[in-house]
């Protein structure tokens, strides 16, 4: 887990801004959830048997229930539709953005506590608003200068139609049963689709020789993937297809999607979404969504060197200086009303001259304010510009003008 500081902050939320305003282009609302929910909510949805539900999750108790922080965002966010009637969830298309946690091993990439940007469209299931929301999430990466992601395509299949797929699955792999992993021989029963996501290499080998998920599937899922295909094609999105592409959740059905980056090392999906299904309380949701990770998109562009370009320097500073205790005063109330007529201040009060102006050197100020008593009397102050030295006296009034046309507010 770690700490966001400037200069890098400025990036994080210059993604964020750019980000806000594409999404508001295909109608997305932000919705905030909590960082902690029950943990079933968690367990219900994403599957029990999956990894991050075993293995990853943070999970303790308190005032005797079992709550947990979020690993990721659909869930709660679905837990929040549960809560609505049908009216308000039917067409709802919700962003969030915020920190989620897994109790990974930590490596490049893979951080507890990572930062995801995500969208979840609850519109009645369609090919076609799967290749959109797809579309979107292109489009934001492209929003940040990442042009060249690669896309894979896969599919689920439907959700009633799992157990033609497992049961594929496990007469193919039954040969091979015992070259698998402890964690392998554990999932060719529990949950055999998880065997096609593990990364020890010999189950990957294993793998490589069985037939695709897609194989045993029936034609209308297979038809229901070409139809998205079909319409990115039209969008002119590029993509590949992947049969082999399951994800690590258990909720989806029909299309999945992962997205990846260069310059990530072995963690290089940025971003994967596909559609799902969840069955809570009563109420049966179906949606499409996605969720990019913010830490390897920050990454990529500082592979690239692009994340220079989409720094936003906070405004020019404004440092008040005060000889003497009632110019500090003074400046005080000076503060707040050029604050209110829009520029960035500060002042460090109570020091000498010299450690004032040292002070407004060491946060990078572009302007000082100086007053002592004569400037009080004479309502003037003088005005001294920090990159190039230059300093003169300026009447009170003047001196937001002076200072905007200067440099004019970002
Ligand atoms: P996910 O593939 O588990 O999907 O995570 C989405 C993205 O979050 C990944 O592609 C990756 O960039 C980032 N990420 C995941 N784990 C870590 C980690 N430990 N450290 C850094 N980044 C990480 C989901 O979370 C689904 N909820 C996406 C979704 C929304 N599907 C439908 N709707």
């Amino acid at each position: 887990m770690s700490d966001i500081a400037a200069p890098e902050v400025w990036l994080w939320q210059r993604l964020e801004t750019l980000a806000r305003s594409v999404l508001a282009r295909y109608g997305f609302e932000e919705l905030r959830t909590p960082i902690v929910e029950f943990e079933s909510v968690f367990t219900r949805s994403l599957g029990e048997t999956t990894d991050v539900v075993q293995k990853e999750m943070y999970v303790f108790e308190k005032g005797g229930r079992r709550l947990a922080l979020r690993p990721e965002g659909t869930a709660g966010v679905m837990r929040h539709a549960a809560g609505l009637g049908v009216p308000e969830t039917d067409g709802a298309r919700w962003f969030y953005v915020g920190p989620m946690f897994r109790s990974e091993r930590p490596q490049a990439g893979r951080r507890r506590q990572f930062h995801q940007i995500g969208v979840e469209c609850l519109e009645p299931p369609s090919p076609l608003v799967d290749a959109e929301i797809l579309a979107l999430q292109v489009e934001l990466l492209r929003a940040w200068g990442l042009c060249d992601c690669q896309v894979r395509l896969g599919t689920r299949g439907q959700a009633g139609a799992h157990g033609p797929v497992a049961e594929g699955l496990r007469s193919a792999l039954e040969p091979h049963r015992l070259h698998l992993c402890e964690d392998c021989q554990r999932r060719f029963a529990g949950n055999v689709l998880r065997v096609l996501d593990c990364k020890n290499p010999d189950c990957q080998a294993v793998v490589a020789q069985l037939p695709a998920p897609v194989d045993f599937m029936d034609e209308s899922a297979r038809a229901y993937l070409a139809d998205v295909a079909a319409h990115l094609d039209q969008l002119g999105v590029a993509y590949q297809i992947d049969p082999r592409l399951v994800r690590g959740l258990d909720y989806y059905e029909h299309t999945v999607w992962e997205i990846e980056g260069s310059g990530l090392g072995a963690q290089n999906a940025v971003a994967g979404g596909g559609r799902y299904k969840m069955k809570i309380g009563s109420r049966e949701l179906v949606g499409v969504g996605f969720a990019i990770g913010l830490e390897r998109v920050v990454a990529m562009l500082a592979a690239l060197g692009r994340d220079q370009d989409l720094l936003v320097q906070p405004p020019p500073l404004v440092w008040l200086v005060g000889m003497g205790e009632e110019a500090t005063r003074q400046n005080l109330v000076l503060m707040q009303s050029l604050r209110a007529g829009g520029l960035a201040c500060r002042m460090a009060p109570g020091g000498s001259l010299k450690s004032q102006m040292r002070a407004a050197n060491k946060a990078g100020a572009a302007w000082c304010i100086i007053r002592g008593e004569q400037e009080l009397s004479q309502a003037n102050a003088t005005l001294k510009n920090m990159s190039t030295g230059d300093q003169r006296l300026v009447v009170l009034e003047s001196l937001v003008a002076e200072i905007v046309t200067a440099a004019p507010p970002l």
